[in-house]
Parts: C-alpha cells; structure tokens; sequence
C-alpha cells in the first residue's frame, strides 16, 4: 500500500498522456503534427519552461468538449489514486482553452463530472484551482474570473502559472483583491524560473496561502526565514524541476536542505505526462535520488495534508494525517 498524500500542485491538462491525446484527436477530428504517440513521446525534451509550456498549449487543441475533460480527469484520478494520492487540489488553465472556442462551462462542467464521482469511485477527494495564464494581460485574468461566477460553488480557489519571468505577481493585484472578496483561496506560482522577489510579492501583494514551486526562495537567506516563521507552504515539483532545467539532476535538487531549513514543503507532481511521472513516482524518485528517510518522507505527506485546503473537511485531514502517522515503510 503507497503512502497517503495529497497532491496540491498538479495541472490537469499536464495529465495528458500521448495515448489519450492520440484518442481524442481521433474523436474530435483533430489533426496533430506527430505521426504516432512514439514520435510525441520524443518532443518531450524540455529546454525549460517555455520549451515546455508550448507543447503543453499545443496538445490542448484535442481538448474540445465536456467528456474530453471529463476523461482527462477521470484518467488522473485513477492513476493518482493508484499512488496513494487521497486528496487533490487540481489546477486547470481557463485562458487556454476560452482562447480556442471552448467555454468556461464546457471545462468545469466536464472536470466536474469526473470529481464529482471520484470519492465513489477512486476514493479520491477533489477540489478545483483556477489559474490565470500570468503571460496574458490583467485583464483577461479579471474577465476569466467573471467567466467563472456561475461556477464559483465548484472552484476553491485561485492560482497563476505559465511563463513566470517578466510577469511579476504584482501585475494581478486586483484580480487576487476580487478573488479574495469572493471568498475565493489563493495560491501562485512563484520562484520557479523567476526571482526570490517574486516569492515575496506573491505573498504581499496577492495574499497567496501557499507558493507553487519556490525554489528559489533559497537563494535568500531572510525569506527562507520569512517562510519558515509564517509556516508558508511551497509545494514543489521535483521531476518537473529536472525536466524543465531548474534543477541539473535530481540528486542535486535543494528538498534536503530546504527540509533542513524547517520549510513546509510539499511534493506534487506538477504535469505528469510530460515530466516523467506522478505524485507517488516523485516521491520514489526523491526517495531514492536524495536518500531521503522514511521519516523525512513522512514528513512530507504529513505536510501535504497540513497545507491541504481541506478545512470544509477536517474529519478526512485527520483520518489521513493518522494513517500517515502509522504508515509502515516497505
Ligand atoms: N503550467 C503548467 N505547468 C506549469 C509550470 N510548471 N510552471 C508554470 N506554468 C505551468
Ligand atoms: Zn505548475
């Protein structure tokens, strides 16, 4: 039996394996530029984020209708749930996909179904962050969270993601301000390829509860110590790190020290098609990279759980910290 986590950083539509997009582009009539799931599997090699990201926007184009998104999260929720995954807070990109024709309701509505049924069948609690694309104007970050009203009792919260350098956080202060005032939570991508200052301004001027990624808080000693006084959450992405070049090797990534450090940290598994694996496979890997104890490991699930929004639920928090507690290592 794995270990029971959380998983707080995760992109439902980088859940996309080749087979299922092969599948979908069928069914919807899409035409990709790779002849077969071989030759697409061969362009994941990332060079660093944008590399990435442009091929994560490309693959979405086979995302057209509700029972696409509703597979695409009914194909990760079984695999996550198969890794020990109990609870996951799952982003998903509006901007994407209102940009291609496919509206705010065809996305929620289709994610919907899957979650909705996903404690039944995978045994697997849900909740929905809707990020903004920090690349696109304020604006239509502002316009999405308008697009979502009708939808709000589905959406937990707020994030924001794609290309993180020259799009400081500061840029969506309103947008967070109108989130917040909806009751909405609060989360954004910070420190991943952008700045230490970033960290701080998501936190000041957004509000964030958590930061997605933040290595790179280390490279300052006084924020680390911020961080670690506030119990602010980071909820890294060690594969994604290795694939994306932030980190040169895994064995190399900072987890060690940034534990060391008395840091919550968390460990997720970002876009697991294109990165090389789940939540449970970023823990093996991190277990057996950077020889991490069993008690380190431990720590880490308890901290998913800790950081979970799970507070409509305090009952399933419990149940699973103590099944972390009295998990035995195999
Ligand atoms: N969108 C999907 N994955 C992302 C990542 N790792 N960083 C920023 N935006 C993303
Ligand atoms: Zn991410």
């Amino acid at each position: 039996m794995p270990l029971p986590i959380a998983e707080l950083h995760l992109h439902i539509e980088g859940t996309l394996e080749p087979e299922l997009a092969f599948e979908l582009a069928a069914r919807n009539g899409v035409k990709l530029r790779y002849a077969d799931t071989e030759e697409l599997r061969k362009a994941y090699l990332f060079d660093d984020l944008q590399s990435f990201l442009n091929l994560y926007y490309e693959l979405m184009a086979v995302l057209r209708t509700e029972r696409d998104f509703e597979d695409l999260a009914d194909a990760y929720l079984a695999r996550a749930a198969a890794q020990g995954v109990r609870h996951a807070e799952i982003f998903f990109d509006p901007q994407a996909h209102i940009a291609r024709g496919v509206a705010m309701g065809t996305v929620v509505e289709g994610l919907s179904r899957a979650l909705g049924r996903s404690v039944d069948r995978h045994g697997v609690s849900t909740q929905l962050i809707m990020c903004f694309l920090r690349d696109e104007p304020a604006e239509s970050a502002m316009a999405t969270l308008e697009a979502a009203r009708p939808y709000l009792d589905r959406i937990t919260g707020i994030g924001l993601d794609s290309a993180e350098v020259g799009h400081p956080p500061a840029k969506f202060r309103e947008v967070y301000e109108a989130a917040a005032r909806l009751g909405l939570r609060r989360v954004a991508h910070a420190g991943e390829e952008g700045p230490p200052e970033y960290i701080t301004e998501a936190l000041d001027v957004l509000g964030v509860e958590r930061i997605d990624h933040g290595l790179r808080c280390m490279e300052d000693e006084a924020l680390v110590e911020r961080l670690v006084r506030e119990r602010v959450p980071l909820t890294l992405c060690p594969l994604s790190n290795v694939r994306l070049r932030t980190v040169d090797v895994l064995a190399d990534h900072p987890l060690p020290a940034m534990l060391d450090a008395g840091l919550l940290c968390t460990v997720n598994s970002d876009d697991p098609a294109y990165f090389g694996g789940y939540a449970g496979d970023n823990y093996d890997a991190v277990r057996s990279a950077l020889g991490l104890s069993e008690e380190r490991l431990r720590e880490l699930a308890r901290n998913s759980f800790l950081a979970s929004f799970l507070e409509h639920d305090e009952e399933l928090r419990a149940r699973c910290l103590a099944e972390v507690e009295a998990y035995e290592f195999g």
